[in-house]
């Protein structure tokens, strides 16, 4: 286990309870790793601890290992409470200088910071734009703030391909480079130095305009504080779940994303999957995505983790994705394979927004980070199926956690 003088030293992990962030946290505590989560269960469920609990028992027993320390707290991470939570985490030591002089310093047992919470619906945010901007910009600033007095510098953020926007289109694979051509770009065509402008550079809703904008201010912090040492993770589409089917993607709200309205149409909760596009310039018209498996993605962010602990200041983006691309109709097909049944299909238009192809480089990852995704699209659809199969069993098709997965 992580001890420094004897304390038990911890990764934080806010909004630890959601899709991502519990794979992620039940991979940090498979490697012992102490971890605090902070979540206020405002798009999760508190029974998500149960099974993070219940997965790490079973593989230290297996393992023979000492379970870690896994620390929640219901929280908002904007509240005032987050102080009041560093600072429990915060220790009083004596160093001795050169001089042999005796120093009071405050050291934080929080060795890394994994930031996810944020609000995450494209759809949402067109609605309500000023509830995106608060909770995933405002917070992220007040939280740099407040880290960076406590003396927590080692930052992982969750961004997501959506910043890349219209240049998804370009027909190769994304480069991290590419949001950089993005303002570029809307120099030359603008003629004015203004490049954060990315509403004219094909920014789709203001869900991606947060994490476009997180960025740029976690890049202005790197630059200008050489402690800190920050990364963000550009994740592409992360389906799949943890094989036991204990963890999986249960959002609060209602599902808009591909696999979480599948999970709906397998749980018959939905009657049909919408196909939204069948005329994209792709084999099969449907629209073509990079699907990486929610565990290499929590993989990734151990990855991060080392090689920012290891390296110098400074801020970096990589991609997390695949490198290859899936269909719509063959992530529906491999779904109907896991499950051994059909997934009826009602053929609508494009929705709006929406790009034809998205894929990830994964070369900055895999040369920088020693990372690379081991797992299929088939394998992403056994687990997944594993997961509906065990939710149906537990609570039938009218039981509550359906009521969840169809709220
Ligand atoms: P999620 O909604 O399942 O998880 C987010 C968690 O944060 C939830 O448990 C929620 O309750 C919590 N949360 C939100 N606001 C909070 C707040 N103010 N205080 C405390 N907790 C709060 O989402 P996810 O799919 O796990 O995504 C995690 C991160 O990755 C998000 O930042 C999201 O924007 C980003 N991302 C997700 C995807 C994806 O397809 N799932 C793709 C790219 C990027
Ligand atoms: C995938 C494909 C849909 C639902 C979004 C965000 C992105 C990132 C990941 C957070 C598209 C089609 C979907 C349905 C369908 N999230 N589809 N019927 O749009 O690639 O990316 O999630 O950062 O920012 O934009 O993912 O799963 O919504 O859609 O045909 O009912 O499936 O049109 O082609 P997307 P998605």
């Amino acid at each position: 286990q992580h001890v420094s003088n004897g304390s038990p030293t911890f990764v934080l992990v806010i909004g630890g309870l959601g899709y991502i962030g519990s794979h992620t946290v039940l991979e940090l505590l498979r490697a012992s790793q102490n971890v605090i989560i902070v979540d206020n269960l405002s798009n999760s469920y508190e029974s998500v601890l149960d099974s993070i609990k219940l997965l790490t028992a079973n593989h230290c027993k297996v393992e023979g290992i000492p379970v870690p320390l896994i620390h929640f707290h219901r929280l908002d991470y904007r509240s005032r409470s987050m102080r009041f939570l560093l600072e429990s985490y915060t220790d009083l030591v004596m160093t001795i200088d050169a001089g042999g002089q005796q120093n009071m310093t405050y050291r934080s047992r929080i060795e890394s910071v994994i930031h996810f919470a944020a609000y995450k619906s494209v759809v949402d945010s067109l609605k309500h734009p000023l509830r995106y901007y608060q909770n995933n910009v405002c917070g992220l600033v007040s939280l740099l703030q407040q880290l960076d007095k406590y003396g927590i510098h080692n930052f992982i953020f969750s961004s997501s391909a959506t910043v890349y926007g219209t240049k998804s289109n370009s027909g190769r694979p994304l480069q991290e480079e590419d949001v950089v051509h993005h303002a570029e770009e809307h120099v030359d065509l603008a003629g004015t130095s203004s490049v954060l402008q990315p509403s004219a550079v094909g920014l789709s809703c203001p869900y991606a305009r947060t994490k476009y904008f997180s960025e740029a201010i976690l890049a202005d912090v790197a630059a200008t504080n050489a402690a800190w040492r920050i990364v963000a993770l550009r994740y592409f589409n992360p389906v799949g779940c943890d094989p036991s089917g204990l963890l999986g993607e249960n959002p609060r709200g209602e599902a808009t994303n591909l696999y979480p309205v599948l999970t709906q149409v397998l749980a018959g909760v939905r009657k049909s999957l919408d196909v939204f596009g069948t005329d994209w310039a792709t084999p099969d018209g449907t629209a073509i995505r990079d699907f990486i498996h929610v565990l290499d993605v929590a993989r990734g962010h151990m990855a991060a983790m080392a090689w920012n602990a290891a390296r110098g200041d400074g801020f970096r983006a990589f991609n997390l994705g695949s490198g290859s691309g899936t269909s719509v109709l063959e992530a529906v097909r491999s779904l109907e394979a896991a499950a051994g049944r059909s997934i009826p299909l009602t053929w609508s238009g494009r929705r709006p927004g929406d790009v034809g192809v998205c894929v990830a480089s994964t070369e900055r990852a895999q040369n920088e980070l020693g990372w690379s995704p081991h797992e299929s699209v088939a394998q992403c659809a056994a687990d997944l199926w594993n997961f509906v199969k065990r939710r149906m069993a537990r609570d039938g098709t009218s039981g509550s956690a359906l009521q969840e997965l169809a709220s």
